[in-house]
């Protein structure tokens, strides 16, 4: 398509400037700006804000000015940020690097990735609240859609059957599937849902746009698991092999990294499928292309 690229660079400058604006509110004491330097610490370190873009696509596919947008898109970076700062903890995959850079623990410690990780996950429902651009109806359907998905049926849902599934030597891809679309598909979902949302949009296309969430979170997830292990870590910009150390069941320990890719190849394609109901467009289309066939 032309113009994804750019489009593409549109969005995700769009959203860094915004999340700095967001959280440069000055803190009152020398405690709390610390604070705030290692939660802009994990959040400027940058990430592909597929998240974000999602957001902006569905708004403006459907018709409406991207910029509307921007609470729900910066407020689910910062819940998926908050969810990388605590999953790289010791107590979960512990990992030390993120996002090319040393893991929010590591450089702060322990206690304040916790706290940065916790301010993050409530930041996004105030900047949702305040904001100016969006109805009433919108921002509570909007704080409805996205707490559930955070919540304890949604990511971090989706992190306990993680955490768990690691004393487990029976997972099955039923077990993977259930575990992948809490912990990575709601937050992607939730994204899509709420660009329809600012656009607007009637239940029928919500939901479709839900579906085609789904799809490209478990493909999404499936990719990130292959990446694991056939992946470069500096590309990454986090370690490879955390699975395997963690004793993680994946889609490539069950089936192997070329079953993997052809599963996650199928599911894609589905998730293409939705988009006929639901925002249909080519940059849509071409994102969705680009994620399957990332290398970071
Ligand atoms: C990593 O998400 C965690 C998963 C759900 C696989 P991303 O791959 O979107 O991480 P960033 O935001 O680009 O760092
Ligand atoms: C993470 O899954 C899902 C989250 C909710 C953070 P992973 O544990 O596989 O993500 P990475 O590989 O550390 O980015
Ligand atoms: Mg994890
Ligand atoms: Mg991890
Ligand atoms: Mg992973």
């Amino acid at each position: 398509m032309n113009g994804f690229k750019e489009k593409l660079a549109e969005y995700i400058s769009y959203t860094e400037n915004n999340l700095a604006e967001y959280n440069s509110h000055t803190s009152e004491t020398e405690p709390q700006r610390n604070l705030v330097e290692a939660m802009n610490y994990s959040l400027e370190a940058g990430g592909k804000r597929v998240r974000p873009v999602l957001v902006y696509a569905f708004c403006e596919a459907l018709g409406t000015d991207y910029r509307k947008a921007k609470a729900p898109a910066c407020a689910i970076e910062m819940i998926h940020t908050f969810s990388l700062i605590h999953d790289d903890l010791p107590s979960m995959d512990n990992d030390d690097f993120r996002r090319g850079k040393p893991s929010c623990h590591k450089a702060f410690g322990e206690a304040m990735a916790v706290l940065a990780g916790d301010a993050l996950s409530v930041l996004p429902f105030e900047i949702i609240a305040d904001d100016m651009e969006l109805s009433a109806e919108q921002k509570i359907r909007i704080i409805s859609e996205l707490s559930k998905a955070v919540g304890k049926n949604g990511m971090i849902g989706g992190q306990v059957i993680d955490m768990e599934n690691e004393l487990k030597t029976d997972v099955d891809e039923s077990n993977l599937r259930n575990m992948y679309r809490n912990k990575t598909g709601q937050l992607i979902a939730v994204s899509c849902v709420m660009g329809c949302i600012c656009a607007g949009a009637d239940n029928k296309t919500i939901e479709s746009a839900r579906e085609y969430g789904y799809k490209l979170g478990l493909a999404f997830q499936i990719i990130d698991d292959i990446l694991d292990v056939t992946g470069n870590a500096d590309l990454l910009g986090k370690p490879i092999g955390s699975d395997v150390e963690e004793n993680k069941t994946t889609f490539v320990t069950l089936y192997g990294v070329e079953k993997a890719q052809e599963i996650a190849d199928r599911i894609s394609a589905e998730a293409v499928e939705c988009l006929g109901n639901a925002g249909n467009s080519s940059f849509l289309v071409e994102l969705t292309d680009m994620l399957l066939k990332r290398k970071n």
